[in-house]
């Protein structure tokens, strides 16, 4: 029986596994190149490789071990997913959206380099990720390969980040109820959360029961670490969160905290992660007990 406080440094060393494997991968697919069009491509590897927890990644690769899936194919969903993600929070950060100066601790993109160009690198970024799952070498059955192209479009489009992403700016003005709140969150942050586990799914070729399940584990996931950045948002710092805190409120951004107060904001995230890990029992014993761990962490994360 492992000790309780053996899981979480377990955790923390798979999570520091993915962060360096997954680097490693967007190096390689995102090299440096001295043509004219140079800068487009430092501020794409600049707006990915500046830090970033890689949980989306940690996502694909446990789930798809679960199937014993390759993991040279996990790693690159993996960093076509994180290409993704970094595409959204630079467009999230611009002056237009956020507004934000800083992300992961250093100058956002538009700040670093300016906006034409961090709008040119989040669309570079966007494209790319889809250029890379549909390449052979991610797998070499072009039906997995359509159907992770086919999934990520759906999570990530208009009724999904994008479509969130919106309902997002409308909140500042709106006076959504708690059902259009939660709507919301699952959109802007649930969907891709849900990808990486449905990612790690198909590459597993796993039966529509199991990748439901899986699925759902991750929209309960990603609604409570929406609503722990909510609450990270009023109680973090700068410096800890590597992002501008007090955010929402200043935007006057209708969020769970905002509706119901921190204390049940909390409350909330701790019910959806126990509702995240009861979806895991198809998966019980020592399969699953990462992607567990992982869900608790959310509930105690700091950054
Ligand atoms: C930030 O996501 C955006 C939200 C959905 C709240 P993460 O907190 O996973 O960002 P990085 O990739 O670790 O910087
Ligand atoms: C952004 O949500 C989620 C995205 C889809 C980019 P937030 O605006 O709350 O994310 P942070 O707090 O800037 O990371
Ligand atoms: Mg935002
Ligand atoms: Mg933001
Ligand atoms: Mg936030």
């Amino acid at each position: 029986m492992p000790s309780p406080r053996e899981a979480p440094r377990k955790l923390q060393e798979a999570l520091d596994d993915a962060v360096a494997k997954v680097n490693k991968t967007i190096e390689r697919l995102m090299p440096e190149t001295d043509l004219p069009e140079a800068r487009l491509y430092e501020a794409m590897r600049y707006g990915v490789l500046n830090g970033g927890k890689r949980l989306r990644s940690f996502m694909i690769i446990q789930t798809a071990n679960l199937f014993k899936v390759d993991e040279n194919r996990s790693r690159r969903v993996a960093a076509a997913l994180e290409m993704l993600h970094s595409y959204s929070l630079i467009h999230d950060d611009l002056p237009a959206m956020d507004d934000a100066d800083l992300r992961r601790g250093k100058p956002s993109v538009h700040v670093e380099f300016d906006e034409a160009t961090a709008i040119l690198a989040g669309d570079a970024l966007l494209t790319l990720s889809f250029e890379i799952l549909s390449d052979p070498a991610t797998h070499e059955d072009p039906r997995i390969r359509c159907e992770l192209v086919s999934a990520l479009a759906k999570a990530a489009g208009g009724h999904g980040m994008v479509g969130g992403q919106m309902l997002d700016l409308m909140a500042e003005t709106e006076d959504f109820d708690l059902g259009t709140i939660s709507r919301l969150q699952r959109m802007k942050t649930g969907k891709l959360m849900a990808f990486a586990c449905e990612a790690g799914a198909i590459l597993g070729r796993a039966d529509p029961a199991h990748r439901k399940a899986l699925m759902n584990y991750a929209h309960d996931l990603g609604a409570a670490f929406q609503v722990t950045d909510d609450v990270l948002d009023v109680e973090g710092d700068e410096n800890t969160i590597g992002k501008p805190a007090n955010q929402d409120d200043a935007a006057g951004k209708a969020t769970f905290v905002s509706a119901m107060g921190k204390e049940q904001a909390k409350m909330r995230a701790e019910m959806l992660v126990q509702q995240a890990i009861r979806h895991l029992k198809p998966f019980e014993g020592a399969r699953a007990s990462l992607l567990k761990d992982l869900a608790l962490y959310v509930l105690e994360r700091r950054a």
